[in-house]
């Protein structure tokens, strides 16, 4: 594992509770889920493989609405996959700490691999190989991307308006601080997709792209997650400086998220 992905990984080891509370406060990390459980085939077949199972909110929905499924946790930061054992650990046949692309080191072979709003974090040239080999024939690698890693709706930028309303806060409240430097993940394309699926033995059998509007709030408190969001100011004065920014924060911004189906070759007769 290079030391960019070990960052990644401490990045979500730090924020796990902070993490959990965000997807009980917003409804669209649950919303994601369960568009890609929708997209289960039926019967279910074979044990399912919940990837970067985060505080297992995907492996929940998906034993609610399957109480037979054989789930499977896999996480790399600790934290996280401490607070997915204990919400489904009974109900799960098994977990590990391992990254996305290490899962073929999970001894099992899955009719399907689920994996929500993680996929921007990993590399698909790594992780559609190791997804594959622990794919049964005809099995199926489903998962979601957020708008700003996919190439057709890598448009929609929400953070210019987000971060207006933190800098007028900060500023008549009297505050100076540094906001949040953007970030500019990797775009993800089709081709790209494609190609590495081909290479790994994978057919992208479907796409579609989703539309859900979100409050500005929503992006104040994603951000405000990080251990270094607006670290120049005393926790109490930082409080002060969000709880102003929410209150404002209700304009809605439409955002897109895409799914992605990939099926397992079946073997030749
Ligand atoms: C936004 S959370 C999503 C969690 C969960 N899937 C959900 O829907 O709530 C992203 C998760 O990806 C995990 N992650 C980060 N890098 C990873 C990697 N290289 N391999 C597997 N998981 C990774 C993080 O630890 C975190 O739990």
């Amino acid at each position: 594992m290079d030391s960019r992905e070990q960052q990644i990984i401490d990045s979500w080891q730090e924020r796990a509770r902070a993490y959990q509370e965000l997807t009980d406060r917003w409804s669209i990390f649950g919303r994601l889920a369960e568009r890609l459980i929708d997209l289960l085939p039926s019967p279910l077949e074979g044990p399912l493989i919940d990837l970067a199972a985060g505080a297992g909110l995907l492996s929940a929905r998906l034993l609610h609405r399957h109480p037979q499924a054989q789930v499977y946790l896999v996480e790399p930061a600790e934290a996280m996959l401490e607070l997915a054992v204990r919400r489904v650990g009974s109900r799960s046949i098994g977990h590990a700490r391992v990254s996305a692309a290490q899962v073929d080191r999970v001894p099992l072979r899955a009719g399907a691999v689920l994996c929500s709003a993680a996929a921007h974090l990993v590399d698909e040239n790594e992780v559609f190989p190791s997804v594959a080999s622990v794919l049964q024939p005809g099995g199926r690698f489903i998962f979601n991307l957020w708008w700003h890693s996919w190439e057709s709706t890598v448009h929609i930028d929400p953070g210019p308006r987000w971060r207006a309303l933190l800098e007028q806060d900060l500023s008549e409240l009297g505050e100076s601080a540094t906001l949040p430097a953007p970030t500019r993940p990797r775009i993800r394309t089709r081709h790209g997709f494609s190609q590495a699926g081909q290479r790994a033995g994978l057919d992208m059998i479907h796409t579609q792209t989703d539309t859900d509007r979100l409050p500005l709030a929503f992006f104040l408190d994603f951000t405000a997650m990080a251990s270094d969001f607006l670290a120049d100011l005393s926790p109490a004065r930082r409080a002060v400086v969000l709880r102003t920014a929410r209150a404002r924060a209700n304009a809605e911004v439409s955002i897109q998220t895409t799914r992605f189906v990939l099926q397992k070759r079946a073997a030749r007769p």
